[in-house]
């Protein structure tokens, strides 16, 4: 192994830390239904962990403007101080959900977890106003080969083809919302099954990108920043991920408008995240489609987290126990 391998893999790890310690921090909010608590706690933590790192980092997707997020807000920067006469640190682009489903934390339901991703500077797309996006999600085996202007049946046979397997045994991840009725029709009537959920659809993309997942692919519209940081842990996993601006607010449709953002344009992952360079981290706040939740118990706190790096490919999945703080005592 190289020595840049290794300092790759030591940044990775490092970026584990960063959504374990929002893990747990998040744990003691799980089922209380104190949502901005739980999200505050996991944002505090990640903030923390983020500010040791050697990074001279800048949040592109984060909590808000400055105005309504006095912490991981947009434009933040990030990262210990330079030390004199060392390397300069390295300069990225965050991407930060410390709770992707803040309700489902608060209710101690399915599939919360806390994410981060980073690229080097400037590669990473920047949103603007826009709250929500369409995707598709899909494995390595339709990256290139989706339309995403066909209609749902052709998309289905495209995927089921590219899977070997019939659009009858297809599963499509599709967030539980009014504004999906007409999809799950056409998804059904295409022969194929819906999973429905009703939060979380950072793990829902990238379980549909990882070839014999729970799910096949992920359609619908849901979060941007979600959006942003599967498209990151996608392109590291070499799936397919589109997204499309689709505001469904009114004042979001306004700010969209008024920055002359295209909604009819779909983006690809490599137009999303414009370098092959990206690191994604996330860890289980509660079990759910990818990982175990946090759980404590012999004095110890367990947390699982999957890793994922570009250009090396690294994919892994980790356990990790640390002491519970005032465990003994
Ligand atoms: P939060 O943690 O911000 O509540 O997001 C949960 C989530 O389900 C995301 O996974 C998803 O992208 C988004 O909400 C969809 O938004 P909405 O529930 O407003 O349709």
């Amino acid at each position: 192994m190289t020595s840049a391998a290794i300092a790759e893999d030591g940044f990775l790890y490092a970026l584990r830390r960063v959504t374990e310690a929002a893990a747990r921090a998040a744990f003691d909010w799980i089922g209380r239904g104190r949502k901005d608590e739980g999200d505050a706690a996991a944002v505090d933590a990640m903030r923390t962990v983020l500010n040791h790192l050697d990074i001279d980092g800048r949040i592109v997707i984060g909590e808000g403007e400055k105005d309504e997020a006095p912490q991981l807000y947009k434009g933040e920067r990030l990262g210990r101080a330079p030390v004199k006469g060392a390397a300069a640190p390295l300069g990225v682009d965050i991407a930060v959900d410390p709770v992707d489903g803040t309700s489902h934390l608060a209710n101690g339901q399915t599939n919360a977890l806390a994410a981060v991703a980073m690229t080097p500077q400037g590669a990473m797309f920047d949103p603007g106003p826009a709250f929500y996006m369409e995707k598709f999600a899909g494995p390595p085996a339709v990256r290139g080969r989706i339309d995403p202007l066909a209609p749902t049946r052709d998309k289905l046979r495209v995927l089921a083809g590219a899977l070997g397997k019939p659009v009858a045994e297809l599963s499509i991840y599709v967030l539980e919302k009014p504004r999906h009725r007409r999809l799950v029709e056409e998804i059904h009537a295409a022969g194929a099954r819906v999973a429905l959920y009703p939060a979380g659809d950072v793990a829902g993309a990238i379980v549909a990108a990882m070839p014999g997942g729970a799910v096949d692919a992920l359609m619908g519209t849901g979060g941007t920043p979600e959006g942003i940081l599967a498209a990151c842990a996608i392109r590291a996993l070499g799936g397919e991920f589109l997204g499309r601006i689709d505001p469904q607010l009114e004042h979001e449709r306004q700010a969209v408008a008024r920055a002359g953002m295209d909604t009819a344009r779909w983006w690809g992952v490599e137009e999303l995240v414009r370098s092959d360079r990206v690191w994604f981290s996330a860890t289980g706040i509660t079990t759910g489609l990818l990982f175990d939740g946090v759980s404590r118990g012999g004095g110890h706190t367990r947390t699982q987290s999957l890793l994922l790096s570009a250009p090396d490919s690294r994919r892994q999945v980790l356990t990790s126990w640390v002491e519970t703080a005032g465990a003994g005592r």
